[in-house]
């Protein structure tokens, strides 16, 4: 059966600098979260696409889930004041056994890496997207760190959705608040199977991020 696929996109920002949330923001003629679930659409393994988002967005965003979501729009469930309440809020409409989070500034992945995290997430429960570190890399105090023994971490991440709920609810009860999701699992023990890729997957977080992802989908062919 298929995934569910849930895409927080309740975020304000801040550092894109743009007067909305920045995932509403156009590139190459079409909202950034456009191409975010253009990628869901196309993808097989997903059934179900739930957005997250702030209450002044909501029309909006059925409004792109209908016209790029592939008729996979579930829900758009209104989120937290931290990505991680946001992901906490969406998990509550969630049905399906499994489910792939993905950030909607990520607008760059593709169907194909989708299909393959979701296949992982399936055999191991728990999956991130990650990528082997590539500058070299040290303390601000100026001791180098051996960048071989570290990967920066992406999304999408796949979990088996009650193992995620649970992860959350542990979390939440001990105040710990982590970026992703992946981290949520680690801290009450459970291993995350890393998926390695080199395809740039930009999270469009600066303005200029936003040349790089044009490029990458000017590359694919759109
Ligand atoms: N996000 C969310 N709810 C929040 C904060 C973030 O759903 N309260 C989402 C964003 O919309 C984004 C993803 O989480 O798709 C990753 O967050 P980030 O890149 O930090 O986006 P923003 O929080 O919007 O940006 P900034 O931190 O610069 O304000
Ligand atoms: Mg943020």
């Amino acid at each position: 059966p298929p995934l569910t696929a849930l895409i927080p996109a309740a975020g304000r920002g801040e550092r894109f600098g743009s007067e909305q949330n920045k995932v509403l923001s156009e590139l190459l003629g079409r909202p950034i979260l456009g191409w975010t679930l253009e990628a869901f659409a196309q993808c097989d393994e997903i059934g179900r696409i739930v957005l997250v988002g702030s209450e002044s967005d909501t029309d909006v965003l059925w409004a792109l889930g209908d016209q790029y979501g592939g008729g996979k729009l579930q829900a758009v469930v209104l989120g937290g004041s931290t990505r991680q309440e946001s992901v906490r809020r969406g998990l509550d409409a969630v049905g399906t056994e499994f489910v792939l989070i993905h950030d909607a500034a990520r607008c760059c992945i593709t169907p194909a890496l989708l299909t393959e995290a979701a296949g992982l997430t399936r055999i191991h429960q728990a999956m991130t997207l990650v990528r082997p570190v590539t500058d070299t890399l040290m303390r601000r105090s100026g001791e180098l760190v051996d960048r071989s023994a570290l990967v920066a971490v992406e999304t999408p991440q796949g979990f088996q959705t009650e193992l995620l709920r649970r992860a959350h609810l542990a979390a939440r009860s001990e105040g710990f608040v982590a970026t992703d999701d992946a981290s949520l699992l680690r801290r009450i023990g459970r291993t995350v199977h890393l998926m390695e890729s080199t395809l740039p997957n930009p999270k469009l977080t600066y303005p200029q991020d936003a040349f790089v992802a044009a490029a990458l989908l000017r590359e694919r062919g759109v």
